[in-house]
């Protein structure tokens, strides 16, 4: 991040209401042991996370991809007393981590850890959905949004993370795996006919989507 990027990001911050002392610790040992840290959402998507949720009243979400658990606290911190996120992780050793992380947010009651590829868990899955996010493998971005379509309600959102891929999606010499689906999950995204969507510069760029 340039130094411009971070002194926005602190201004940013220092203007939004600060994260809980759970996500601050997250955050915290997110950092000092995982390979990739930069993957956590962190305090300003996860407050818009919370935002978005308190606005739909959803009362089942789904999460593709929970790493250590910041988003899927976010989401659950604001669903309704009767509401319930599944969060599906493909990765094991991340299981006690996140799981401990919500006991400590003191919302393990409505979070529901799938462990096991997403690609495999959506079919079997027997809820609908209101809101889904979408936060696994790049590459597997349009086998995720085929999957979780038809799970989301009419009227219910998805909404999926790093859809600029660091602004890769519009360098030409980019011909990576990840930056390939990426380019084809917003383009089949786009000429879908059954949503309506749009693309914001949101960190990695987030793509709200809403079911017609
Ligand atoms: C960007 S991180 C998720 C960050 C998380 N949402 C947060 O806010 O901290 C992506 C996660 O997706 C997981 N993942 C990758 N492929 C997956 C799959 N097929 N099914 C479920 N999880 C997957 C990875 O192991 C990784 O932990």
């Amino acid at each position: 991040m340039s130094t411009q990027d971070q002194e926005l990001e602190a201004y940013l911050s220092a203007n939004s209401k600060p994260e809980s002392q759970v996500l601050y610790e997250l955050s915290r040992y997110t950092n000092l042991n995982t390979f990739n840290p930069r993957m956590v959402s962190g305090h300003i998507q996860g407050k818009l996370f919370e935002m978005i949720v308190h606005m739909v009243n959803p009362k089942r979400v789904l999460e593709i991809g929970t790493f250590t658990g910041y988003s899927a606290i976010c989401i659950a911190s604001a669903l309704a007393s009767n509401a319930m996120l599944d969060t599906i992780e493909v990765n094991d050793e991340l299981e006690d981590a996140a799981l401990c992380f919500f006991q400590e947010s003191g919302l393990a009651n409505k979070i529901n850890l799938h462990i096991g590829s997403a690609l495999e868990i959506i079919p079997n899955l027997p809820h609908s959905y209101q809101l889904a996010y979408i936060d696994g493998d790049k590459r597997e971005y349009p086998n995720y949004y085929n999957l979780v379509l038809p799970k989301v309600e009419p009227g219910g959102f998805i909404i999926a993370d790093n859809v600029l891929w660091s602004g890769k999606v519009t360098n030409k010499s980019c011909n990576d795996l990840h930056t390939k689906a990426i380019i084809e999950f917003n383009q089949m995204v786009t000429a879908d006919k059954r949503v309506d969507n749009v693309l914001l510069p949101i960190r990695d760029g987030l793509m709200l989507i809403r079911k017609l």
